[in-house]
């Protein structure tokens, strides 16, 4: 049940508690003065009106009034859970990564895991990616690793990414999910199609957030102590294995119970059954990426296992509940830049965005010292630098030492030109101008989301159109006719079953669904 307590630890994390004259524990103002009374105001007379002197009564209903903070713009529905990494198998030879170093060592790790277009209510059974983003607390910093469950994403240049999730979120004027948006921008811009298909497939709705496998999505590179580097995709597998919901089950638990993946990730951590990744890597030699058959920065394309195999790296595995779920998941603030010496970007143009975006974010939604926040806090990396003040400074913010850099003083930090900085490589660099992403050929677009629709089963490709029927069928005769001449060029029998299926779905005049 919900007013449950699960943990004990409060009084562990702030010391003995305060008592009053009885022995028990005593209840203050945010001051911390005593307070004689909870229930009754301050008043002239019994049935007079509230007196100004009634400090505890303002204060109360004035925090109260300034509970909520912007929920994040995206990814605003999700949930938490402390873990551990350990390596289980060497990768020295690609990665100098200190949380690396060695088989056997272990690494904390945060994770919060979502959905991604709904509000902070919305049900978990929504059709819509997952969110998988991991806080490593390493000794070099932080390294977030800020994927989703899905190896691919709906557009590859960030330009497009505002408009994207407006077209998925709620109509200026109805507030309400808009199929016509929805599938007005996914009809233009078809090189959503790969992630259209996933969605739309039965691993769309997954069952909970332990059914499902997480990927960094974009390439990365890695860096080994020699100064070699390769790009890099990261996996986590799920040792769960893959469960999805069907679209029915899916709509029903949205009534019953919209939380569904909350709680089932934080009862099977309290029931001591939390779950565990295998991650694994796929590596490519820089010399591979001119002429591979794909331009391997492209995000809504994958690189086959056949061309580059998963060689494992450790296991992912999550123990401990948050004990307050603002304090730890919603003040939570993931960055793709906070990456630690061993691991860099790739030009994939939508992770060069996604390097501004997130503390920028984290800025706006917590303030500008955020990262002094104790979740988003490095315990194993000491911050020293000359930045100070600003709303919300909780640390001694340098106490009396000098603000200013450089200085003449030798006990202050300074940089240390033998720390790995950027790795150098060659890119084609040139002429700096605004180009698409080039694209390799005409089926560009098409060519591995066909791949994907014909190595479905018969069954999965039965769900897939049915539950694309379901959706679209609320959009306009024009853009359903435009998005079926994408299906149509990715595969005939794409389009002709989602045609049966909207013909069956006309038929029964079941209304369009919004959720799942
Ligand atoms: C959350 C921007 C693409 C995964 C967010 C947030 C922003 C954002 C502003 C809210 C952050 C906060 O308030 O703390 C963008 C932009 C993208 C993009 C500009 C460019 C196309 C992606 C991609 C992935 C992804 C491709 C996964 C591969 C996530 C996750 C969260 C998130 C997991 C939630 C993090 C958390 O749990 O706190 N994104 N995003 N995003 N994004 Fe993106």
């Amino acid at each position: 049940g919900g007013g449950e307590r699960t943990s004990e630890s409060a009084e562990e994390e702030s010391g003995p508690l305060r008592l009053g004259h009885s022995g028990e524990p005593l209840y203050t103002t945010l001051g911390g003065h005593p307070v004689s009374d909870d229930n009754n105001s301050v008043t002239i007379g019994e049935s007079g009106i509230l007196s100004f002197e009634d400090l505890h009564l303002f204060e109360k209903n004035a925090h109260f009034n300034r509970e909520r903070i912007p929920e994040r713009v995206v990814h605003a529905k999700g949930a938490g859970a402390h873990g551990y990494f350990e390596v289980t198998h060497d990768v020295t030879d690609l990665c100098k990564a200190s949380l690396f170093k060695e088989v056997g060592k272990k690494t904390p790790v945060f994770a919060r895991f979502s959905t991604v277009s709904g509000e902070s209510g919305f049900p978990d059974t929504a059709r819509d990616p997952r969110g998988f983003a991991l806080k490593f607390y390493t000794e070099d910093g932080n390294w977030d690793m800020v994927g989703n469950n899905t190896p691919v994403f709906f557009v590859r240049d960030a330009m497009k990414f505002p408009d994207f999730i407006h077209s998925q979120k709620r109509n200026p004027q109805t507030h309400m999910k808009d199929p016509n948006a929805f599938w007005d921008f996914l009809s233009l811009v078809p090189e959503s199609l790969h992630q259209v298909l996933i969605l739309f497939s039965p691993r769309g709705v997954p069952d909970g957030f332990r059914h499902m496998h997480g990927y960094g999505s974009h390439t990365f590179k890695w860096i080994n102590k020699e100064g070699k580097a390769h790009w890099v995709k990261f996996h986590f597998i799920s040792d769960q294995g893959i469960k999805n919901l069907t679209h029915e089950r899916a709509v029903e638990l949205a009534g019953i119970n919209p939380d569904y993946a909350t709680e089932d990730l934080f009862q099977n951590i309290q029931n001591g059954n939390g779950p565990s990744w295998t991650f694994k890597v796929q590596v490519m030699p820089l010399e591979d990426a001119p002429s591979y058959r794909w331009d391997p920065f492209d995000l809504t394309k994958v690189w086959p296992h056949k061309d580059y195999p998963l060689r494992e790296v450790g296991k992912l595995k999550f123990d401990r509940n948050v004990t307050n779920y603002f304090a730890e998941v919603e003040q939570a603030s993931f960055s793709p830049a906070h990456m630690v010496p061993g691991i860099e970007a790739s030009p994939d143009r939508v992770l060069q965005a996604r390097l501004f975006a997130y503390d920028d974010a984290g800025r706006y939604r917590l303030g500008a010292n955020h990262l002094q926040i104790p979740i988003n806090q490095c315990p194993f990396a000491k911050v020293q630098n000359y930045s100070r003040d600003g709303l919300m400074t909780v640390t001694d913010n340098g106490g009396g030492k000098p603000n200013y850099y450089p200085n003449s003083f030798e006990d202050l930090p300074r940089p240390d030109a033998s720390q790995p900085d950027v790795h150098p490589y060659k890119h084609e660099g040139g002429i700096v101008s605004r180009k698409a992403l080039r694209k390799w050929s005409e089926q560009d677009d098409y060519e591995q989301p066909r791949a994907l629709w014909q190595q479905m089963s018969k069954e999965d490709q039965e769900q897939t159109a049915k539950n694309i029927a379901g959706h679209i069928q609320g959009a306009k005769d024009m853009i359903i006719q435009r998005q079926m001449g994408v299906f149509r060029r990715c595969d005939p029998t794409l389009a002709q079953k989602v045609e049966e299926m909207l013909a069956v779905k006309k038929k029964s005049q079941e209304p369009y669904t919004m959720v799942a």
